[in-house]
């Protein structure tokens, strides 16, 4: 069976203020297992996390600077992956070595690559399509859904589900979302938005913005799939009578761990309010609330897909448009890779 997602595309791997000066991460990455540390020059290096001597994993062993040595017999290695010492003799074997996959650090995210080495500088990292550096705080998290990296992306493209998942975050009077304004698609993303009816704020709204309940907005509801490693979404709040308007942003970082788990690092920012920690913790337990409830039906779905000897026979609805075109998206780059004719 071909795993569903390719290889050659650049996936986070950790949040960059995971890696400290101390300690090593070890997370399991598109099948493969990956020890991720942070030099003493600041550069993160990313390594097979597979001893080559008995195959113990180095992610058990421990720091010496910016080496990192196995917790079994001992051997040394190098940022590069290169096997430096073996304490029982006096020369390590030549050429012996774990993989280092290249990695880049871009804004929150530590991004790698585990495909063909070769390719990774034709591929710039994906972006946020809308910049955070001005004026925006952030939260961030850390969390694995026992699902295919597909049915998130499906999941966040289609947010007609908000209305019967999460009814206290919709606005008042709020009972459906409209149809997409636009879905727009190039060779490698999906994005859309839709606006909504105006509306008072929810309670969740008026709480994070600061706004009387009563105040009656505009709102536009944004999302994309930046590529298979990268969903990004943005709700914009525009008081009819006010003189700014209120983004948040949530960025997340779909990795596969294997076919039928994915590890999603979770990045909210906002430009209103970033000064005010109550805020933060406010959206923070929120959003993990909502996210919890999307972890549940997620492992439900992919269970029931598990469960299931047929092929995955889905009927697909209006509202389904961005998220179709994502799954082709992914899939014509896996056939791409296999050397598979692709059709669309
Ligand atoms: S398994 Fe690592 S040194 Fe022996």
């Amino acid at each position: 069976m071909i795993a569903n997602y390719p290889l050659n595309t650049w996936y986070v791997a950790a949040f960059g203020d995971e890696l400290g000066a101390d300690g090593v991460v070890a997370r399991r990455l598109l099948g493969t297992h990956v020890v991720l540390y942070r030099r003493s020059n600041g550069t993160v290096v990313a390594l097979e996390d597979r001893c080559v001597h008995r195959a113990y994993p180095l992610s058990r062993g421990h720091r010496d600077g910016d080496l990192l040595v196995c917790g079994y017999h001992g051997c040394v290695y190098d940022g590069e992956g290169r096997l430096l010492r073996v304490p029982s003799q006096e020369y390590a074997p030549s050429n012996a070595a774990v993989r280092a996959y290249p990695v880049r650090e871009d804004g929150a995210f530590v991004w790698i690559w585990l495909g063909d080495a070769r390719a990774a500088d034709l591929r710039p990292v994906p972006n946020s399509p809308w910049n955070l550096d001005a004026g925006y705080a952030d939260t961030r998290e850390t969390f694995r859904v026992e699902a295919n990296y597909l049915l998130l992306h499906e999941h966040y493209l289609d947010l007609t589900n908000v209305f019967l998942m999460y009814p206290e975050a919709a606005p008042p009077g709020i009972e459906a979302l409209p149809q997409l304004d636009e879905v727009h698609v190039s060779e490698l993303s999906v994005a859309y938005a839709r606006t909504l009816p105006r509306a008072t704020l929810a309670e969740w709204e008026a709480e994070a913005t600061g706004l009387p309940a009563e105040t009656s907005c505009d709102r536009v509801e944004e999302g994309a799939f930046v590529s298979p490693g990268l969903h990004a979404q943005r709700y914009v709040i525009i008081p009819v009578e006010g003189e700014r308007a209120y983004r948040l942003v949530r960025l997340q970082g779909f990795t596969p761990e294997t076919d039928t788990a994915t590890h999603v690092f979770l990045q909210l920012a906002r430009d209103y309010e970033t000064r005010r920690g109550i805020v933060a913790d406010y959206l923070r337990a929120m959003f993990h609330r909502m996210a919890a409830r999307d972890v549940e039906v997620l492992e439900a779905v992919q269970s029931r897909l598990d469960d299931d000897l047929l092929p995955r026979r889905d009927v697909n609805v209006k509202a389904d448009r961005a998220a179709v075109r994502a799954r082709r998206i992914a899939q014509s780059m896996v056939e791409e890779e296999a050397g598979l004719p692709v059709f669309d």
